[in-house]
C-alpha cells in the first residue's frame, strides 16, 4: 500500500477519545447560559401541571420559592415569570396588568425574597391580562391597536420595575414601545433594569402549550399576525433588531428557538449584541412528545438543542428544560 493512500488529514482523530473531543469542543453549554420561565398562580401549597406542557407545572408563591431556590442552587442565573390571570380580572384593556398587587408582582417578590441572587426578568405584553386574548387592546374589528398599547406597556413595564424585575421583556411587538419604555424606566431612576426585546418574534404555530399555561387559548379571537412576524421573514428580523438597539434594548431575543437558528447567527453576526432565543413550549412539547413516544432520549436531546443555540450565537436560552439541563450538566 503506498503512502498516497492515508488521508492526510484525519479529523476523526480528536473524535477517539471522550478527553481529546472535550478538548477541541468549540461550544461548552453551561447553567449560566439558562434562562427558566415559571408560570404562577395564587394559592398556597399549589402544583397545577399543564397538561400540553408535561412536567411544567403552575406555582403559587411559595411554591415559587422553592424554584427560586432550585435555580440558584443549579446555578441558573435567571428566571422568567409569567402569569395565569384569573380569568375574571381580564378585561378589554388588560387593567390588572397595571395592578401593583397582580400576581405578576407578588411573583417578583416572592423570587427576590427566596433567592436576591438571581434574576427576574418578567413579561411585558397584555395577552395573559386581556380578555381578548391578544397582546394589546383591540378595536372593533379586532385589530391591536399600536399607540395605544405601547402606552399601557410603559405602564406595565414600570410596575414590574418597582416591583423589584431586573429585566424587562417586551414580547409584544409593538412598533416604538423599547423607546418609551427605556424613557420612562430612567424618567423614573430604574437605570439598572434592562430591556431584553423580544426583537424578532414570530406569529408561530409553536406557542399553543404557553397560551394554555396562562390561560389565553381558549380566548384568542383569530391569530396575532398583525403584529407578530411572518415565518418567511429574515431581513424584516434585522431591521427589528436595529430598532430595538437604538431605542435602547439590552438584549434582543429571537423565539421561537430551534426553526429560527439561521436568525439567531444573522443578529449575532451583524450586531455583535447579546442574544437570546427561547425554545418555546411548542419546541419542548415536542422534544417531550418524542420521548413519550420512545422516539429519543430525553437528557440527549435537551442537551444537542440546547448546545445548537449557543453555537448558533446565542449568549443565552429560555428554556422549560432549564432546571433539567442544568442537573445534567452539574453531574457531568
Ligand atoms: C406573549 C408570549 C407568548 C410567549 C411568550 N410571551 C405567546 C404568544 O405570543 O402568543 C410564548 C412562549 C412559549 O410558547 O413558550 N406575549
Amino acid at each position: 500500500m503506498s503512502l498516497a493512500s492515508f488521508p492526510a488529514v484525519r479529523l476523526r482523530r480528536s473524535r477517539a477519545f471522550a478527553w481529546s473531543r472535550s478538548m477541541v469542543a468549540e461550544t461548552v453549554l453551561n447553567a449560566s447560559d439558562l434562562i427558566w420561565p415559571l408560570f404562577v398562580t395564587d394559592g398556597q401549597g399549589v402544583e397545577e401541571p399543564i397538561a400540553t406542557l408535561p412536567g411544567v407545572s403552575r406555582w403559587s408563591m411559595d411554591r415559587l420559592a422553592e424554584r427560586a431556590r432550585e435555580a440558584r442552587d443549579l446555578g441558573i442565573p435567571c428566571i422568567a415569570l409569567f402569569p395565569n390571570t384569573p380569568q375574571d380580572l381580564r378585561d378589554e384593556r388588560g387593567s390588572e396588568a397595571l395592578n401593583p398587587d397582580n400576581l405578576m408582582c407578588r411573583a417578583i417578590k416572592a423570587v427576590k425574597d427566596a433567592a436576591p441572587e438571581i434574576g427576574v426578568l418578567t413579561d411585558v405584553a397584555l395577552d395573559p391580562y386581556t380578555a381578548s386574548g391578544h397582546d394589546g387592546v383591540t378595536d372593533a374589528a379586532g385589530y391591536v391597536q399600536n399607540d395605544e398599547t405601547s402606552a399601557i406597556l410603559v405602564e406595565q413595564a414600570l410596575v414590574q420595575a418597582r416591583a423589584g424585575a431586573d429585566i424587562v421583556a417586551p414580547s409584544d411587538m409593538m412598533d416604538g414601545r423599547v423607546g418609551a419604555i427605556r424613557a420612562a424606566l430612567e424618567r423614573e431612576g430604574h437605570v439598572n433594569v434592562a430591556i431584553m426585546a423580544y426583537a424578532a418574534k414570530y406569529a408561530s404555530a409553536f406557542y399553543g402549550p404557553f397560551r394554555d399555561a396562562v390561560g389565553s387559548r381558549g380566548l384568542l379571537k383569530g391569530d396575532k399576525r398583525s403584529y407578530q412576524m411572518d415565518p418567511a421573514n429574515a431581513e424584516e428580523a434585522l431591521r427589528e433588531v436595529a430598532l430595538d438597539l437604538t431605542e435602547g434594548a439590552d438584549y434582543v431575543m429571537v423565539k421561537p428557538g430551534l426553526p429560527y437558528l439561521d436568525i439567531v447567527r444573522r443578529v449575532k453576526d451583524r450586531f455583535e449584541v447579546p442574544v437570546f432565543a427561547y425554545q418555546v413550549s411548542g419546541e419542548y412539547a415536542m422534544i417531550e412528545a418524542a420521548v413519550a413516544a420512545g422516539a429519543g432520549d430525553r437528557d440527549a436531546l435537551v442537551l444537542e438543542t440546547l448546545t445548537a443555540f449557543k453555537r448558533a450565537g446565542c449568549s443565552g436560552i429560555l428554556t422549560y428544560h432549564a432546571a433539567h439541563a442544568a442537573r445534567l450538566l452539574s453531574h457531568g
